[in-house]
């Protein structure tokens, strides 16, 4: 398929898939909210143009969700992408709800002197906690959405969508009509979605009746009860292919091809999602992209290769976002279960990227960042005849960068003791040609 046929909707519908997993919601919670939310729009009477807004608000809306990751576990020291899914099912603007949260997510498997004390921390944090927690995910995401190019409209409607209609909301507490219709619908959207597809769209209905005035605007409450009746809507949510469903419901003559430009900048914005999920990978993904390339130019990859590599190379840790902080920011030594659950991270990678139009020609190469020409490598234990020239370069880039960096349990490592490892791998491990090229580039 040929990227400009391709509507950018099917691609960041596709990649919305890693922001759920981020955010510990079931794959296409993202998808399906935009189903919702665009059935609220229509029944508004949005223009076309709103409705655009609104589309590509609901599809991105948790594109900052891996900025706070690490202040999330931090605070609760469990897993947080089980703490992030869980606030929504408390309405924690209640003391007493509070109470519940806590002690359901702060150290789940801690004893109970560390939950109370965890519990003291939070109550002493308060609500500015709270809000800086907010602030950064909402502030993240407005900012991915300008610089992929969207109207001030739809990254306003990512920055304020955890506002409330009482003004009890986050990141500025706005109150009533000062919060963006747009913001209003995806915030709305957003809880209904994850109700229904936990429990019903009934339970959804029931919970929106009950936050109404409070969270959500009457207003929009009542049209969100009118359209939750009507079962084309939750037969839709359920749709076995839900990212040609999603599709379907933007306004038509408002679709945007997925240029050669576009798809370079989506892969750009969705390597600082997954570098912002921990402290210690700021920036690899990039820098990785980076090395990759000039590599592949020292050996002579060709131009169209190389646009497909350095692409593969800013999502290779796509699969990371299914990490729990409390792993990848370990200081000490993982143990064999969290060892496992981190060699998962490559498979994620593949599945994430394949089902995506364009980049699922490149989830092989990028889920193939850790295998080794010996067949020793993970997950797959491919040996050398299965790895191709984009892959072998992107394990070395890979190394090249992890090596270099920051990890939780040491710090960074001069270049001749990187260049020394990345020799010992040379032939068995890694590319002989490619580590050559890599020496190259450092000294
Ligand atoms: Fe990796
Ligand atoms: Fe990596």
């Amino acid at each position: 398929m040929s990227s400009s046929t391709v509507k950018l909707s099917s691609i960041l519908s596709g990649l919305s898939y890693a922001l759920d997993l981020t955010e510990g919601h079931p794959r296409g919670h993202a998808a399906r909210s935009c189903l919702i939310g665009m059935r609220l729009g229509r029944a508004l009477g949005l223009s076309a143009d709103e409705q655009s807004h609104l589309f590509y608000a609901l599809l991105l809306k948790d594109a900052g969700c891996s900025s706070n990751s690490a202040r999330v576990f931090q605070l609760f020291g469990g897993d947080d992408q089980a703490a992030k899914r869980g606030v929504w099912f408390r309405d924690w603007r209640k003391l007493r709800e509070q109470i519940a949260y806590v002690l359901d997510y702060a150290e789940p498997d801690g004893r109970v002197f560390e939950r109370v004390r965890r519990f003291a921390v939070l109550a002493a944090k308060g609500p500015a906690s709270r809000r800086a927690l907010f602030e950064v995910r909402c502030d993240r995401g407005a900012q991915i959405a300008r610089t992929l190019g969207f109207s001030a409209a739809t990254a306003e409607a990512i920055r304020c969508m955890d506002e409330h209609w009482d003004g009890g909301g986050y990141p500025d507490g706005m109150k009533r009509a000062e919060i963006p219709l747009l913001a209003r619908i995806v915030g709305l959207a957003q809880v209904a979605e994850i109700f229904a597809s936990e429990q019903g769209p009934a339970r959804a209905a029931a919970v929106v009746r009950q936050r109404t005035g409070s969270w959500f605007d009457p207003e929009l409450a009542g049209v969100f009860r009118s359209v939750a009746g009507d079962h084309a809507l939750w037969d839709a949510c359920a749709s076995p292919v839900l990212d040609d469903t999603v599709a379907a419901v933007e306004p038509e003559g408002r679709e945007i091809a997925a240029d050669e430009k576009r798809l370079d900048d989506i892969a750009v914005a969705f390597a600082w999602v997954i570098d912002a999920k921990s402290p210690f990978t700021y920036h690899h993904s990039e820098r990785v992209a980076d090395f990759a390339v000039a590599i592949a130019r020292a050996l002579g990859l060709g131009e169209r290769e190389t646009i497909r590599l350095r692409r593969a190379a800013l999502l290779h840790d796509i699969g990371k976002l299914s990490v729990p902080n409390r792993i990848l920011d370990k200081p000490g030594k993982l143990t064999p279960r969290e060892w496992e659950i981190v060699k998962l991270h490559p498979y994620y990678t593949y599945q994430i990227l394949e089902r995506v139009p364009v980049f699922g020609e490149l989830a092989f190469d990028a889920s193939a960042h850790h295998e080794r020409l010996d067949g020793r490598g993970y997950f797959r234990n491919l040996p050398a005849a299965g790895l191709s020239s984009s892959a072998r370069i992107l394990c070395v880039a890979d190394q090249l960068d992890a090596l270099s960096a920051d990890r939780p349990y040491r710090g960074k490592m001069p270049a001749e003791r990187v260049l020394s490892i990345l020799r010992e791998e040379r032939g068995t491990g890694l590319w002989p040609d490619a580590v050559d090229a890599a020496e190259r580039l450092v000294n």
